[in-house]
């Protein structure tokens, strides 16, 4: 197995990141059998397609780094490094934009998404942005993608694009690409915002009331609960009853998901009960789980110097296993290289 996902370094590691992905990255690290082996990235080139400030993304670039230390990315382990440091990536893109389609990107829900009504004026990074994503995993044959929900379809444009250039350019019995299999967590595919149970918890999301952050104190983590969205209804007893409750049902499931037990056990605690008993205990248990990820997140983010090593490292293997994919494709399209 070869495990690979990245993250944008863009603003804080929120509760969406963590339940959604993050959590599944450790997991799937510590229960590596012998050969496997993880890579988990920093996506600094995905985060120029959006404007931003060069010197907040390279601070957010190194918080990211301890941020995944803090969660359990352990780098002895794994393989932790940003996009920016191993240029295969940037290099297997472009190789790649001769075989992705225009069509394909087209459907992409995340670019119509973050280019709105302005499509004239997005950049050219926000389209091709699932052709680098597809370079990200295809570059290390990777077998296993850990991600939430959003991210399937460009996981689905990895496969078609892999498939196309090993079907136009390789013979059947020596592909260049392995087509890689999303695996999304059944319980947290979908974190929602705290503000609107109809909308995924985002880092974009322009109020910081929507998501809680890895690195929310307790008061802010217990306000945003107290805070967050919901209908005047008790909870209900049976699964059944969430249905058409967008709200309460994402409360239960970050319960079930923080508390490690199923939706249906909360219910059987809570049902009856009214927000007024759920909410606290929602952001207590939220507080007891996230404490040591942040009293962690906090020591380590003053160490530049050991964080700019590990990512230097990082890199440094990235790049070892990447190097006969990226020969291969440059081979395979009858590019001339010199030695
Ligand atoms: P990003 O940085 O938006 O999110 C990182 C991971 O968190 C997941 N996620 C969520 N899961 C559940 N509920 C939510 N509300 C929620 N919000 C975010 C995302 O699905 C993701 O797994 N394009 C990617 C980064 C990337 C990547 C890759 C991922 C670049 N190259 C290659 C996998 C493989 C992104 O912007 O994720």
């Amino acid at each position: 197995m070869r495990i690979v996902s990245g993250i944008q370094p863009t603003g804080n590691l929120h509760l969406g990141n963590y339940l959604g992905a993050i959590r599944n990255w450790v997991q799937m690290q510590d229960a590596m059998a012998e050969g496997s082996q993880c890579l988990f990235f920093l996506a600094d080139l995905h985060a120029i397609s959006m404007p931003h400030v060069p010197a907040q993304l390279h601070a957010a670039t190194l918080e990211m780094a301890a941020a995944l230390v803090a969660c359990g990315i352990d780098p002895e382990r794994s393989i932790l490094f940003n996009q920016a440091q191993v240029p295969a990536h940037a290099e297997l893109q472009w190789l790649l934009n001769g075989t992705a389609r225009m069509g394909w990107l087209s459907r992409m829900t995340q670019f119509k998404d973050k280019s709105g009504k302005n499509r004239e004026g997005a950049s050219v990074a926000l389209f091709t942005y699932p052709v680098l994503q597809a370079a990200d995993v295809l570059l290390y044959q990777a077998t296993h993608v850990p991600v939430g929900e959003d991210q399937k379809q460009h996981l689905e444009l990895a496969r078609d694009v892999a498939q196309k250039f090993n079907n136009d350019f390789c013979a059947e019995d020596a592909p260049v690409f392995t087509l890689p299999e999303p695996i999304i967590p059944p319980e947290a595919a979908r974190i929602m915002s705290l503000r609107d149970g109809t909308a995924k918890m985002s880092k974009s999301d322009p109020s910081d009331m929507a998501r809680i952050n890895l690195t929310d104190d307790a008061d802010t983590i217990m306000q945003k609960v107290r805070k967050a969205r919901t209908d005047p209804e008790p909870l209900p007893s049976e699964l059944a009853g969430l249905e058409g409750r967008p709200e309460a049902a994402n409360l239960v499931g970050i319960y079930a998901v923080m508390a490690g037990t199923g939706r249906e056990a909360v219910l059987r605690d809570f049902g009856g009960q009214g927000f007024g008993a759920f909410k606290p205990a929602l952001g207590e248990l939220l507080v007891a789980k996230l404490a040591p990820i942040n009293q962690r997140f906090t020591e380590l983010k003053a160490d530049r110097e050991a964080l700019d090593a590990i990512l230097a490292r990082g890199a440094l293997r990235a790049h070892e296993i990447a190097r006969p994919t990226l020969n291969a494709a440059y081979k395979a399209l009858g590019l001339v290289r010199g030695r």
